[in-house]
């Protein structure tokens, strides 16, 4: 704590009119936990800057008032659309990286057409697009390769950001010289129209390729991301993981590799590339650049869970704990309401409590449901962040039918551990119970998405004897069962 006070009087020394206050740290938390934006974690002179423009533009006196917006049911999702267009960084250009584009050219669409000759079907992902540069540049390089048998492809090809001001420029498909710059004239006239005031208008047949829409890449974290999210031959997320924390960009790039199809191809930024990322991924060495593949197997030593996230930020002023409520579970709400985030630091506590999970299983089997709950809580009260007794203590309020602290519960064993995969599995039976069949069909699809990667005859963590061969099968027949509901009579 003394060292966090530290950097608040050096930054308030640097700032002229920075007055952090708890308010203000709760603010930056939240911020970076929503977005990822740990860059912001040493750059209160910046974000303060960009906080208080806002609430000034806003009429509020400060921080607290600004806090309470964001939080409010009604107007916040609004108002948190507006910071995040102010806080990220949108800078792109069209084939930025010519290695990177020459690589795609030469290597990789040839590659993904090759082996797509049967199915005709191709789907790219752009993650962090800003304007649209870059998916566009991959749509004008699409065509080119494809040249005439182009109507014959069945290609997706989308972009998203968090950011929905330049979702907005994107779709506009307006370009001015700054975002051109690497293009000849040629080039220019070939794929671009003249505009109003001097911007580029790009031609409708590369417009028309792409699909954008707004998605926070932690989304894929917490298991809010869309199903459609998947399946991908090619994901670009370039120059958007550096503002991130190492061991965010860990998981991200995680999820992001399960969201391929086995062979499918991921390019990151130049400077992002990390010797980790090769315990489940494949390095491809190409002329000037790197590439990452999803192996066709899973790679012998890879980890099939989530690394987890120790981001190392200040508690905020007024949390609570354990827990307070998970992320949304709606499906409509893809970016969870900021007063139902955790708080984005758990108290530290390494080892999970086996002895303790032991006795609210002995307990719960016995049929003592309210003794199983009761060291469920103490347990938690001296390892709150044991993700194995928060998915007890759903079990339990599961049996005593309080579903909607049992979804809670669940979520906040996913939170602690994302690769847990009977907390996604028995989350995914809870909301199909509870009628809600998209969200429990994307728990239960994120279940086997990562059982993928383990042996078929490994035993799953408190799975009782479950192994993940089984569990496939069982979300397998859930999910067919969901698509053809029985005939009524
Ligand atoms: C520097 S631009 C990169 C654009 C493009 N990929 C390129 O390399 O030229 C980074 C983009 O990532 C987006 N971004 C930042 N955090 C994000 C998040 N959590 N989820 C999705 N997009 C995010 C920003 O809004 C910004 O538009």
């Amino acid at each position: 704590m003394a060292g966090y006070r530290l950097t608040v009087v050096l930054n308030a020394a640097e700032t002229p009119g920075f007055l952090p206050d708890l308010d203000y740290e709760r603010l930056k938390a939240l911020v970076i936990l929503r977005t990822g934006h740990h860059y912001y974690q040493d750059k209160d002179d910046l974000l303060w800057e960009r906080l208080r423009r806002r609430w000034r533009s806003l009429g509020l006196p400060g921080a607290a008032g600004y806090l309470a917006l964001l939080g409010d049911p009604l107007r916040g999702e609004a108002e948190w659309s507006v910071l995040e267009a102010e806080i990220t960084i949108g800078e792109t250009f069209f084939f930025r990286y010519a290695e990177q584009f020459v690589a795609l050219r030469d290597h990789i669409l040839p590659n993904l057409i090759a082996r797509a000759q049967a199915t005709r079907r191709l789907r790219f992902w752009s993650a962090g697009c800003a304007n649209g540069a870059e998916p566009y540049s991959l749509a004008i390089l699409l065509r080119e390769k494809l040249g005439d048998t182009l109507p014959d492809w069945r290609i997706h090809l989308i972009g998203t950001d968090i950011n929905e001001a330049v979702l907005e420029t994107a779709r506009r498909a307006e370009f001015g010289h700054w975002a051109l710059r690497t293009l000849t004239a040629e080039e220019l006239a070939r794929d671009f129209t003249p505009g109003r005031e001097g911007r580029w208008a790009l031609r409708p047949q590369h417009r028309g390729q792409v699909r954008f829409t707004r998605h926070n890449l932690l989304s894929l974290l917490d298991g809010t991301s869309p199903l459609q999210f998947n399946e991908f031959d090619l994901i670009l997320c370039r120059n958007v993981l550096i503002y991130f924390h190492p061991d965010m960009v860990q998981r991200v790039v995680r999820a992001l590799c399960d969201r391929l199809t086995p062979g499918g191809w991921l390019l990151l930024g130049h400077a992002e590339p990390n010797p980790t990322f090769q315990t489940f991924m494949e390095v491809v060495q190409l002329p000037g650049t790197v590439a990452y593949r999803r192996p066709m197997e899973p790679l012998p030593l890879a980890a099939a869970t989530a690394v987890p996230w120790q981001p190392g930020l200040p508690p905020p002023a007024s949390s609570t704990w354990p827990l307070p409520p998970p992320p949304s579970p709606s499906a409509a709400a893809p970016r969870p309401a900021v007063a139902r985030r955790p708080p984005p630091t758990p108290p530290r506590v390494a080892a999970p409590s086996p002895g303790v999970r032991e006795a609210v299983r002995v307990l719960a089997n016995r049929g003592d449901l309210g003794g199983a709950r009761q060291a469920c809580q103490q347990g938690l009260q001296n390892n709150p962040v044991d993700a194995g007794l928060h998915f007890y203590a759903a079990m339990v309020a599961r049996a005593l039918g309080e579903a909607a602290a049992a979804e809670q519960a669940f979520r906040r064993a996913l939170y602690l551990d994302g690769g847990f995969v009977m907390a996604h599995y028995q989350l995914g039976l809870l909301l199909l119970d509870q009628g809600q069949r998209e969200a429990g069909r994307r728990a239960l699809a994120n279940a086997s998405r990562i059982a993928q990667h383990l042996p078929d005859r490994s035993a799953l963590e408190e799975g009782d004897g479950m192994t993940a061969k089984e569990l496939r099968d069982s979300v397998r027949l859930q999910l067919e069962t969901i698509a053809t509901p029985p005939v009524r009579s």
